[in-house]
């Protein structure tokens, strides 16, 4: 019996990540290039359930690899963590051919794609998050897009909170992970970068240092503030109460999720995506495509979910050296 897989599956699932669209590029390019079909799912899981397909061809991908989002859509799929409805997909995907499924996606669809995986689908995840959260992967694809745009609306924050000797707090994405705010953290300048793997709530050392530095002549103070903690407006009022400095709270929000992929997103998407097929080509399944020490490499998809990521102990200890 013929056992190659003749026909594969791509989704985006979860927050969306600048390059995706380029990994689904790869995905789709590559799958041609092994004399594979591929199928679009439209709206991750939930347009699995509903069958969203629609078959993607070289020419479906024109005009893609710049643009921002995802052409597929993305959703959040609260039933997807129910075994009925997870066995239902498979028959889903059995129903309309789909051999292979390329989730591209962070922790949560990888789980998503484990599920699947349990139900007798051959899955590859690839990691697509701005959070660069997977524990796996050096790399994250959408990481740097967002970091270069946080940086960027920092830096005109900056401007303004000088003008006005004032401090400012600004709060980066990152769900529970602090690698957008250490990051802008360093690239920015900050005073004060506070990590949800680090932050010992100690609001007092923020008030300390700040009022420390105006009596060293620092006239502006930025606190990079990381989503996992949050609560910047309040923290911003108790700050200004404590120190007599004006303090204005900046959530950056959504905007660093937008815009048009980065070289190194573009690269990173179309190489992952690539690679997620030339997996299922040689019949290599049930793994997520990771970077490490600069080569791409995959890993068994039960091991990469139980993996642990630490934020890079240097860059903590680093970035609080420079804000002397
Ligand atoms: P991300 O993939 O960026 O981590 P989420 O955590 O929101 O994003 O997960 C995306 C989707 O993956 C969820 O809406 C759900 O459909 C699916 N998913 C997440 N966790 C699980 C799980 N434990 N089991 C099955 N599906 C899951
Ligand atoms: O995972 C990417 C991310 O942007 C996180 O940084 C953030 O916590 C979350 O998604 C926001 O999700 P939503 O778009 O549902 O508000």
């Amino acid at each position: 019996m013929d056992t190659k897989i003749k026909t594969i599956g791509v989704l985006t699932s979860g927050g969306d990540a600048p390059g995706m669209n380029a990994a689904i590029r790869g995905v789709v390019r590559a799958a041609i290039s092994n004399g594979m079909q591929v199928k679009g799912i439209y709206q991750g899981y939930k347009g699995l359930l509903n069958e969203e397909f629609e078959d993607l061809d070289a020419r479906s991908m024109s005009d893609t690899i710049s643009k921002g989002g995802t052409i597929l859509y993305t959703a959040r799929c609260k039933e997807f963590h129910e075994l009925e409805v997870q066995k239902q997909a498979a028959e889903i995907c059995r129903k309309h051919g789909i051999q292979g499924l390329v989730v591209i996606g962070g922790d949560g669809s990888f789980a998503g794609a484990r599920a699947l995986s349990k139900q007798g689908i051959h899955v590859v995840g690839v990691p697509g998050t701005i959070d660069l959260d997977i524990a796996c992967s050096d790399y994250t694809i959408g990481f740097d897009t967002a970091v270069n745009t946080a940086m960027e609306a920092i830096d005109k924050v900056r401007d303004t909170s000088t003008s006005h000797e004032r401090c400012s707090i600004i709060e980066v994405m990152g769900r529970n992970a602090g690698y957008l705010a250490l990051w802008c953290g360093i690239a920015n300048g900050a005073e004060d970068i506070i990590l949800p793997e680090t932050y010992d709530y100690d609001e007092q050392k923020l008030i300390d240092h700040i009022i420390d530095n105006r009596r060293r002549g620092k006239k502006l103070h930025i606190i990079i503030n990381a989503e996992g903690i949050g609560h910047s407006a309040s923290m911003a009022r108790r700050i200004e109460a404590a120190t007599g400095v004006e303090t204005r709270a900046t959530i950056l929000g959504h905007m660093q999720r937008g815009g048009s992929p980065t070289c190194r997103d573009r690269v990173a998407g179309t190489m992952m995506g690539a690679y997620a097929v030339e997996l299922l080509a040689k019949g290599t399944y049930n793994r997520v495509v990771a970077y490490k020490h600069g080569d791409y490499v995959d890993y068994d998809i039960e091991e990469a979910l139980n993996m642990q990521k630490e934020l890079p102990e240097f860059m903590v200890r680093v970035s609080k050296a420079m804000s002397v």
